[in-house]
């Protein structure tokens, strides 16, 4: 964000409330089946569908589950495997089988009734605090703020978090942002509004700022950082390995390479012979590979990072005496003329240790 970005001033809850209930009334999802003849256990079901599957997935399994189990103590009766073969599709089938669990639950210490009490709905198995909230509004009536996936992108945007909403901190301050906003009336409307603009309007990739109830005082908007947010999760910090990467010369100038193995990092590419960066370079040198050599001379280390770790590269020099002993029983391994204009595949670190091919030591070894 640069100096000029003007930040909006934040909307005053209510007024954030009417903004969305404004286009809830408008452009709102209104005809979704379970928003027919609304029930704790429809919508409980609904949620659980649609926890990490697309509506336009979930509504044919809704419609078959609820043929099939229409109340709770249909449910609550029928085997375990019945009830997964109607969610054979859906995947995650925990979801299924904690829904079945659940409804034994609730025929046990709620006597069938599902529960309209936040901490009894809760403690149910499957069953988060957001999707509680969700089942309490949307099949209840009853006050609660959700916080979903959808949400929580929208508020972050809207409150301009650039911080991991995963975070715990973070996620307490969203959770108190969802508070203070949800309305106390037609909270149902207000959090199916929510979920809708986050699954319509402002989407993971490319936000419709222009349609968007919340423009006039979203952060992420007016910073330009809907691309930006929601941040994605810190990387572990990568392990660190180290290898010494030996650059022999003969008396020719060429330089020892060996052919890597086809799997692995530089798999089949040309490389430097390595050690461990502790080695005594001549004895190793003479007991692997055969030859003699004089005056080795360690390079400046450098740090080369992949996907999973970061390998820091010791460059050591050194002349090779006797490169007729060279133990070269098959073709894996060449004295190399990098200006012979041969064209092998080298690793990248051979590429960048042979490119000044007259390297500058530092200290002697
Ligand atoms: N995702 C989770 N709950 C939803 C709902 N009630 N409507 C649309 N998408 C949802
Ligand atoms: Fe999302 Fe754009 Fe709306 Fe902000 S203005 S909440 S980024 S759609």
């Amino acid at each position: 964000m640069n100096a000029l970005t003007v930040i909006p001033q934040p909307l005053a809850a209510d007024e954030f409330g009417a903004r969305v209930l404004a286009w809830f009334d408008q452009h709102g999802r209104k005809d979704l089946p379970w928003q027919q003849r609304p029930t704790p256990y429809r919508v409980w079901v609904s949620e659980i569908m649609l926890q990490q599957t697309q509506v336009a997935t979930v509504i044919p399994y809704f419609a078959r589950f609820m043929q099939r189990f229409p109340d709770l103590a249909a449910l609550a009766i029928a085997s375990q495997d019945e009830v997964l073969a109607l969610w054979s599709g859906l995947g995650y089938y925990a979801r299924g089988r904690n829904l079945h669990t659940a409804a034994g639950i609730v025929m046990d210490i709620h006597g069938g009734v599902f529960p309209l009490d936040i901490e009894a709905v809760v403690a149910l198995p499957g069953i988060g605090r957001s999707t509680a909230g969700a089942i309490l509004s949307l099949g209840a009536g009853q006050r609660h703020a959700i916080l979903d996936g959808n949400v929580k992108r929208v508020l972050s945007r809207v409150l301009g978090v650039t911080a991991w909403p995963g975070a715990p901190a973070v996620e307490r301050d969203l959770w108190l942002a969802a508070e203070l906003y949800t309305p106390a009336a037609r909270c149902a409307a207000y959090n199916q509004a929510m979920m809708d603009l986050g699954a319509t309007l402002c989407t993971r990739g490319r936000p419709d700022c222009a349609r968007c109830p919340l423009q006039q005082g979203c952060v992420a908007r007016h910073g330009g950082l809907a691309d930006a947010i929601p941040a994605s999760k810190p990387r572990k910090a990568l392990p660190v390995k180290s290898t010494a990467m030996l650059i022999l010369r003969n008396a020719r100038g060429e330089v020892l390479l060996q052919k890597r193995p086809p799997s692995g990092i530089w798999g089949g590419l040309w490389a430097l012979p390595e050690c461990a960066v502790e080695e005594d370079i001549q004895a190793w040198a003479h007991r692997q590979l055969g030859l003699q050599l004089s005056a080795p001379l360690r390079g400046a280390a450098w740090r080369h990072t992949f996907s999973h770790f970061h390998l820091d590269i010791h460059p050591i020099y050194a002349q090779a005496e006797n490169p007729s002993n060279l133990v070269m029983e098959d073709s894996a391994t060449v004295w190399y003329n990098s200006a012979s204009g041969v064209d092998r595949g080298l690793a990248a670190p051979v590429l960048r240790l042979l490119d000044p091919p007259v390297p500058v030591p530092r200290k002697k070894t």
